[in-house]
């Protein structure tokens, strides 16, 4: 029986496992990579501005992500905390997602205009100021660093290059957007748009 050729020899039932779940995920992954809406932005979605570009890069140096995800999942628990799930053409423009899969803080997915800019100041030099029982670091270096616009410029052309539709408008404002800003305004500018331009209306097509 040619069935019991591979069950006695576990160098060729190794590698023939390794094929059949080479299929599998082939089958399941490669079909995301061009369904319209895993790559076309949501209604609203736009690239990065250059600020906001800066904060997330510091978002993620700092290790963010290690405590909050950017994910909503389709769960009514998240939903009525968090607001409408996320999709992924919300994320098009992130690369890396920063989805995350750690909350030790809440999800941060549609943060943006939750709190006032100065609260966001307050609570990132130190939140036990604005959240007593907070276990979330604080981050005063932030105010020691400001954007480097050269930087930004560089990322953003990258970014151009890949596909993100940025404008020859939107690489004239980066001086006017960056220059003399904090890496905490940075932070702050990201987190205040976290969500906010996403269409809503999401909730009708829950499950
Ligand atoms: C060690 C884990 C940890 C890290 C790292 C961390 N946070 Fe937090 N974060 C928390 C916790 C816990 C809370 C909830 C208590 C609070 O509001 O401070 C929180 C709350 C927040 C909130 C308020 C969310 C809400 O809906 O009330 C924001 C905004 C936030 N964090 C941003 C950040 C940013 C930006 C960074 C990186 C610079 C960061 N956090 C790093 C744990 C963390």
């Amino acid at each position: 029986m040619k069935h019991e050729v591979i069950e006695k020899n576990v160098g060729l039932m190794a590698v023939l496992i390794v094929i059949v779940i080479a299929i599998g995920g082939l089958v399941e992954i490669v079909p995301l990579m061009f369904q319209a809406q895993t790559v076309n932005p949501s209604p609203g979605v736009k690239p990065y501005s250059p600020l906001r570009l800066a904060g997330r890069d510091i978002y993620i140096r700092e290790g963010c992500v290690g405590c909050h995800s950017q994910m909503i999942r389709t769960l009514a628990s998240e939903t009525q905390r968090y607001g409408p799930y996320t999709l992924a053409g919300e994320t098009v423009y992130d690369r890396p997602f920063l989805w995350g899969s750690k909350r030790t803080g809440p999800d941060l997915s549609r943060v943006g205009g939750r709190y006032s800019d100065d609260w966001h100041r307050v609570h990132l030099l130190n939140p036990r100021n604005v959240v007593p029982e907070s276990n979330m670091p604080g981050y005063p270096v932030l105010t020691e660093s400001l954007v480097d616009p050269k930087l930004i410029e560089t990322k953003m052309r990258v970014l151009a290059w890949m596909g993100h539709p940025y404008t020859d408008a939107d690489f004239a404002s980066i001086n006017e957007s960056v220059v003399g800003k904090t890496e905490l305004d940075a932070v702050v500018a990201y987190l205040q748009g976290l969500g906010v331009n996403t269409a809503t209306g999401v909730e009708e097509t829950q499950p």
